[in-house]
């Protein structure tokens, strides 16, 4: 088990890129995991964010309606994904605990989208199939290095939409690694007009570890904005 363990991060639904989920189909297609894992930012609830919002976007609502569709869709390429918990997917919670709502008045993610295997965790520790142990989390740290060498275990994470690197680190007792797997947004979006002038552009792709060995997927846009349909 967890021979072959896909890392999907910050999709942001529905402000995903449009060709995301067949870039992921054709990862599942080459890479074939056992082990489907999304360290967060599943959906962006933008309308509920603690942040500014836009009044020109969807509202909550209006976006859940459409969010579902698309995760219906991902629920058919992968039907069997942990979730971790991250700041935008469990905005609702953050939202209710903020308003003195008990955690007893609202229903499991799964729920409300509707998926059927999906298992909603917080970080998680996974003993992959080389014997060593990796740690999953949203972002504790830009410098994912540090995230490993605190872990004293190896480590992957997203959150930092810019991030798309592997580090390695080694004590005398073990080769350690740190994996930041970038995000799968379609930064031209509204919500995500904040980044509009920002002179780093977010790096889309997603990462896999085989036997152990971590590798990133970027995905590759042509100067049209669209992936040019090949695993590099
Ligand atoms: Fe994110």
């Amino acid at each position: 088990m967890h021979q072959s363990v896909l890392v999907i991060s910050d999709l942001h639904i529905p402000y995903h890129h449009k060709d995301s989920f067949d870039f992921l189909k054709e990862v599942k297609k080459q890479f074939k995991p056992d082990t489907v894992i999304n360290i967060g930012d599943l959906l962006d609830f933008h309308a509920i964010s603690m942040q500014e919002t836009n009044p020109d976007l969807p509202s909550a609502g209006d976006k859940l309606s459409l969010s579902k569709s698309y995760i219906k869709e991902l629920e058919s390429i992968f039907p069997d994904v942990t979730e971790v918990h991250s700041n935008h997917s469990s905005l609702v919670y953050r939202r209710a605990i903020k308003y003195g709502m008990s955690a007893q008045f609202l229903r499991p993610y799964g729920d409300f989208l509707g998926t059927k295997k999906w298992k909603w965790v917080d970080d998680i520790t996974l003993k992959l199939s080389n014997g060593k142990r990796c740690h999953f989390t949203h972002g504790k740290s830009a410098d994912v290095l540090k995230v490993s060498q605190t872990m004293g275990m190896n480590c992957v994470q997203g959150h930092y939409h810019t991030q798309f690197n592997i580090k390695y680190w080694a004590n005398p007792d073990d080769l350690y690694w740190g994996m930041n797997v970038g995000c799968l947004i379609n930064q031209k979006s509204m919500a995500f007009s904040y980044a509009r002038n920002f002179n780093t552009r977010f790096v889309l792709g997603c990462g896999v570890i085989l036997n152990g060995v971590p590798r990133l997927l970027p995905m590759v846009l042509n100067n049209n904005g669209d992936w040019i349909k090949e695993i590099v």
